[in-house]
């Protein structure tokens, strides 16, 4: 999606001119809008249909939220608005939908990464701080959604990756859960030996070209103890660290320990892998639990897997920080059904019972020691860790571009068109023009 040459800055740059623009609309007298409170002149009463615009649900459980939410609320009605489970198609889709200011896109269920990103060009308004406190939230989901103290969308669900394994293999053989990538590979050897099953590969993620391999690696720079963008908020990736970090990948790829298919997979792909047996581990999100515990059929591993942090290459792993929230898009007619939509999704009572229903990761800090939730996964507190030390990818204006020029560079090494050391030198180019 192309914007206008001035929006093309970081976005420091991008709220200096935001707060420029805020300073001069008061008449320069000082009396700016205060930080925390919603846009002036926002109309957030006004109630009737609204459409929810989300991801594929897969889940299964959203449409069960909004029949809820419809049956208690008979102002407005929420309407599901599905996109597909690509998140680029889902940002492109948003992206366009503001530019025709399609009245009807009332909620838009942003991931984390671009909801600085829709703030800054105006696709989201602030919430009215009143009405949506950010206490009892993980700090890094309310982060995700704050954009120059101003939150722009309440925290609906985070994400932190996971290590699914399986546990009645890796028991057959007395391993423990790796915690390097040297150890995964050493296991799978092991592994594959002993069962002699040819269809069983070692580990996958995702790696199709789309916001997903810029989640894994983002993972494999960070666990090689390399970072894209450094403290100073300067990309930082033409160093051996990065590389070796996506070398470790695309040699994985080259030898087989990753299954060459995996190139094409998003989460679903590998989901569907692991659930069939196919893979001894795993890289994934906490939703995947509770399908690959369905005993309708559809998992092959039930009862015979579990969860482990990530592993990393220089030493621990690193979890990409995902997720997603709930925002009011600026042109939505209706924004009084959407605030109250969002505010019932996430409040603890309903988030709870999503999180049974689902394992999607909650927001909501209390919820990863609540005894109904840990009891039905056990593995919660992995979980909470992944996302409490997880790293949030760059953030920047122009967060399309960013991502592209990420993944160009991660897809042409992992396919062997192109050496590491020479995709990340270039890389290091692009981002020193995206992000200043
Ligand atoms: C999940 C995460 C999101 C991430 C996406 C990548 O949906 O919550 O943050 O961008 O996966 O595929």
């Amino acid at each position: 999606m192309t914007f206008p040459r001035p929006a093309r800055r970081v976005l420091v740059a991008a709220a200096s001119l935001t707060a420029l623009l805020a300073a001069a609309a008061c008449g320069g007298g000082g009396s700016s809008t205060p930080a925390g409170s919603s846009a002036p002149g926002v109309d957030f009463s006004k109630q009737g249909d609204t459409e929810l615009w989300t991801g594929k649900d897969t889940s299964g459980n959203l449409k069960n939220v909004v029949a809820a939410f419809n049956a208690q609320h008979p102002a407005g009605k929420v309407i599901i608005h599905e996109l597909p489970d690509n998140a680029d198609q889902q940002r492109a889709q948003m992206i366009q939908n503001t530019q025709i200011k399609n009245p009807k896109m009332g909620i838009l269920s942003t991931d984390v990464v671009w909801t600085s990103e829709f703030a800054a060009k105006g696709i989201l308004v602030p919430l009215p701080a009143d009405q949506f406190p950010t206490d009892g939230f993980l700090k890094p989901t309310v982060d995700s959604a704050t954009y120059f103290n101003k939150v722009y969308a309440y925290p609906q669900s985070s994400d932190g990756g996971l290590l699914y394994y399986r546990k009645d293999l890796l028991d057959k053989y007395s391993l423990q859960p790796p915690t390097t990538f040297d150890e995964m590979k050493a296991d799978c050897t092991k592994i594959k030996a002993g069962e002699n099953n040819p269809k069983l590969e070692c580990f996958a993620g995702q790696y199709n070209k789309y916001e997903g391999l810029t989640v894994n690696f983002a993972e494999a720079v960070n666990g090689a103890g390399g970072v894209i963008v450094g403290d100073d908020g300067k990309p930082n990736v033409n160093t051996p660290e990065a590389i070796k970090g996506l070398s470790t990948l695309a040699d994985w790829f080259k030898d087989g320990t990753i299954p060459k298919g995996a190139i094409t997979w998003q989460e679903e792909q590998g989901r569907i892998a692991f659930q069939a047996g196919n893979l001894i581990f795993h890289r994934n999100w906490g939703y995947v639990y509770n399908l690959a515990a369905k005993t309708d059929g559809s998992s092959k591993i039930v009862g015979k897997y579990a969860v482990a942090p990530l592993p990393g290459i220089a030493g621990p792993g690193v979890s990409s920080l995902g997720g997603h929230n709930q925002g009011i898009a600026t042109n939505a007619e209706n924004k009084g059904t959407a605030a109250d939509f969002i505010k019932y999704f996430c409040s603890e009572e309903v988030m709870k019972a999503n999180v049974i229903a689902t394992s999607s990761s909650a927001t909501r800090e209390g919820i990863y020691s609540d005894p109904a939730v840990i009891k039905k996964f056990p593995y919660m507190p992995i979980q909470l860790k992944s996302i409490e030390t997880a790293k949030p990818r760059p953030k920047a204006v122009e967060y399309g571009d960013v991502t592209l020029a990420i993944q160009d560079a991660a897809y042409g090494a992992l396919q062997g068109q192109t050496q590491p050391d020479a995709a990340m030198a270039s890389l290091q180019t692009k981002l020193q023009t995206l992000i200043k």
